[in-house]
């Protein structure tokens, strides 16, 4: 696979209009969606919902490519069509969540390390030849007094460009998160700062590490003050804070920054997203684009309720949510949208 391929899928799957739609839930996360609106966890609840979401009438107008796990990877639509048909017949790029998830990092209470890293090469190969294009890391950063430590940041930036080096290796455009939580009561400023240090470590080693910046997508969080801060900071603060610290943090080189959602409503994400191309989308030296999970799906799963009956009404939820985001990534989104 040469760079080239790899520029060309990093470039489709940031196209002009486009976002990803992320649905790579582990098991126990997406248990513990279901269970919170009704549904049983099942093998065969999940498979249906992922079903519901990939035969989505018109989805690849605003979804460029979708983050699979390794369950869905392997599964079907229930006429037996393979689900990586599915999505690659709608136009729409598959990609793979690899790492094995956020685990408790040794000396460093509160703090988390991802890892997955043993074994990559052969899983990126298996994945590769399953049809994946493109595959996802996320590292976790908790901010509370006294954390983010050097240490866990060093160590999970690492870990990302560890992983982007053997993904561009196996013809796999990586997408690097690093996703600073907004869990907490912490200001916009300390996330803005927490934020542009993660980004200049994870861009550092992604430089140590040989990858190619053209071939790659970066997932950042937006730069939010914490969930339980009594100030909450307008769309445009929240805007200006978010561009500012990516663009003294991310290289011109990276071709595509699409945000993950972090447990923001799907309104506020898109409001978030439109107000940053709109007030510097002429200044951009990359596409601002989205790979959101919640702020994508959270309607529709609650719409759907594991019910075939509410199959058409939870599709149609989806795709207004990806038209939304459509809108935001153009400057177009406005809340008069929410009402049609
Ligand atoms: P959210 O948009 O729900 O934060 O999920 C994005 C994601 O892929 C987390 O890894």
């Amino acid at each position: 696979m040469s760079a080239q391929e790899l520029i060309a899928t990093a470039k489709a799957m940031v196209a002009e209009g486009k976002g990803l739609l992320a649905m790579d839930e582990s098991t126990p996360t997406c248990s513990k969606r279901f269970e919170k609106v009704g549904i049983p966890q099942t093998e065969e609840a999940r498979r249906s919902y992922r079903e519901m979401i990939l035969t989505t009438p018109g989805l690849g107008e605003f979804i460029s490519g979708v983050i699979l796990y390794d369950e869905t990877i392997r599964q079907s639509r229930k006429d037996g069509t393979p689900f990586v048909k599915v999505i690659t017949d709608a136009g729409i790029i598959p990609g793979i969540k690899v790492d094995t998830g956020a685990k408790d990092m040794a000396g460093h209470p509160r703090e988390k390390i991802t890892e997955g890293l043993d074994g990559l090469r052969d899983r990126l190969a298996e994945y590769s030849q399953m049809g994946a294009r493109f595959a996802k890391w996320r590292a976790v950063i908790t901010i509370a007094d006294g954390i983010p430590s050097r240490g866990c940041i060093e160590a999970n930036a690492h870990a990302l460009a560890r992983y982007a080096a053997l993904c561009q290796e196996a013809g796999l455009v990586p997408v690097v998160e690093p996703e600073v939580l907004m869990d907490g009561g912490h200001t916009l400023e300390r996330c803005c700062e927490v934020t542009e240090e993660v980004l200049r470590t994870v861009f550092s080693q992604l430089y140590t590490q040989r990858v190619t910046l053209e071939g790659m997508i970066l997932k950042p969080n937006m730069v939010l003050p914490g969930k339980d801060c009594p100030k909450q900071d307008s769309v445009e603060e929240v805007a200006d804070a978010t561009v500012t610290c990516l663009l003294r943090a991310v290289p011109a080189a990276v071709l595509g920054i699409a945000f993950l959602s972090g447990g923001q409503s799907g309104e506020l994400a898109s409001a978030r997203l439109n107000a940053m191309n709109v007030r510097f989308k002429s200044r951009l030296p990359w596409a601002l684009a989205f790979s959101f999970a919640r702020a994508i799906q959270q309607p529709a799963l609650e719409i759907w309720q594991g019910e075939e009956a509410h199959l058409l009404a939870a599709q149609q939820a989806l795709y207004h949510r990806a038209r939304c985001n459509r809108a935001a990534r153009r400057g177009e989104y406005n809340t008069a949208m929410e009402r049609t």
